[in-house]
């Protein structure tokens, strides 16, 4: 079965929040006075979240990526993840992590079947590190990127939000280790969720960043894979990762979108900008598989053409991302 939206989209790409709380605090995710948890009731159980995963890859989602808030702080996820790993139809399970506990998880992630893990780094310097973070450790990010490839994972992808006068002078240093690593690094153009004043000033265009890569060494276009996300990516000669940049902002990849989105309170998105959502709850409690189904298709017949954010023009409501799940 295949799910295609209104616009001819292919849907099987599914991003499901496990948790909105996160052991770090990232500016641009977060309002610095923090946000108020979901209460226990709110989060969707385990059950739940494996009944939206069984309905959707029966409807026609073959790749499901587990976000947060930060997935890892959830009890027992390691048994939950091998739930969703044996999935009849699911074809990728993959993990988007701050990285911080890895160390200790990174063994029984991949024993579990998690395939890929992508990773948010977005400063090899400590001190910005922990500015950006507010107050997290660089050190264990990297122990846990090594604890990664250590367990078997093929090197995780590094997720970068770049941001003017933060972090955009080390662009060449993370743009090396896709040489000296291996790893694929995807520079993040910084989406104004959290709307501080003045935003507009971290904004570093996705075409400013290649630009800048390019002066240094020569990129080369890949293709895009099967199951890809937003990421154009480029490959620098002799490197074994890739290089990609997500024009979140500026760039149009929206007529190329492939996801639809169930954060972890059971609100479903048909775009991550979307204001209105579809509250699943009364499908799952109780539990109803068919009326799931219904809904479900319905998030995709009616997801939007494209958001409609810029850096001049922008509509929707403040949100955070860590409730969302990016
Ligand atoms: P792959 O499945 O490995 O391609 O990963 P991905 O890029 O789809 O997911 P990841 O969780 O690593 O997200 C990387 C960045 O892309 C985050 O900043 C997300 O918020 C952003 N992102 C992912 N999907 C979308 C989308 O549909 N729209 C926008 N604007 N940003 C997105
Ligand atoms: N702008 C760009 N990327 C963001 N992420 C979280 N908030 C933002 C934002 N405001 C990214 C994180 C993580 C991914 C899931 O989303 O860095 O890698
Ligand atoms: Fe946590 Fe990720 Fe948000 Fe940072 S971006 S606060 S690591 S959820």
């Amino acid at each position: 079965m295949k799910l295609i939206d209104s616009h001819g989209r292919t849907i099987n790409y599914l991003r499901l929040s496990v948790t909105d709380r996160c052991n770090m605090r990232c500016f641009y995710c977060m309002p610095k006075e923090g946000i108020v948890s979901k209460g226990h009731d709110a989060v969707l159980t385990y059950e739940e979240l494996l009944l939206i995963s069984e309905t959707a890859v029966k409807l026609g989602i073959e790749k499901i990526r587990i976000t947060g808030g930060e997935p890892l702080v959830r009890a027992n996820i390691i048994n939950f993840l091998g739930r969703v790993a044996v999935i009849p139809g699911l074809q990728h399970l993959a993990l988007t992590t701050n990285g911080l506990l890895l160390p200790e998880m990174a063994d029984d992630l991949y024993k579990a079947g998690v395939q890929r893990l992508n990773i948010s780094l977005d400063s090899l310097n400590a001190e910005t590190f922990s500015s950006i973070t507010r107050g997290g450790n660089l050190k264990k990010v990297l122990a846990g990127l090594d604890a990664a490839e250590q367990a078997g994972f093929p090197p995780p992808k590094i997720n970068c939000v770049i941001m003017r006068g933060v972090n955009d002078t080390e662009i060449l240093d993370f743009a090396e280790m896709s040489l000296s690593r291996g790893n694929s690094i995807r520079f993040i153009e910084y989406m104004p969720a959290v709307k501080e004043d003045n935003w507009q000033r971290y904004c570093i265009s996705g075409e400013e960043i290649l630009d800048r890569i390019a002066a240094r060494y020569p990129l080369i276009p890949i293709d895009r894979g099967t199951y890809c996300g937003p990421s154009r990516d480029f490959s620098i000669p002799g490197a074994r990762g890739s290089i990609g940049i997500i024009t979140a902002v500026s760039g149009h990849f929206c007529s190329e979108c492939n996801r639809i989105r169930v954060t972890s309170t059971g609100q479903a998105k048909g775009c991550l900008f979307a204001d209105a959502n579809t509250d699943l709850i009364p499908w799952l409690r109780p539990p109803n598989r068919e009326g799931l189904a219904e809904v479900l298709k319905g998030i995709v017949s009616t997801k939007p053409e494209r958001h409609d954010i810029s850096q001049d023009g922008y509509t929707h409501s403040n949100f955070t991302m860590s409730q969302v799940g990016g």
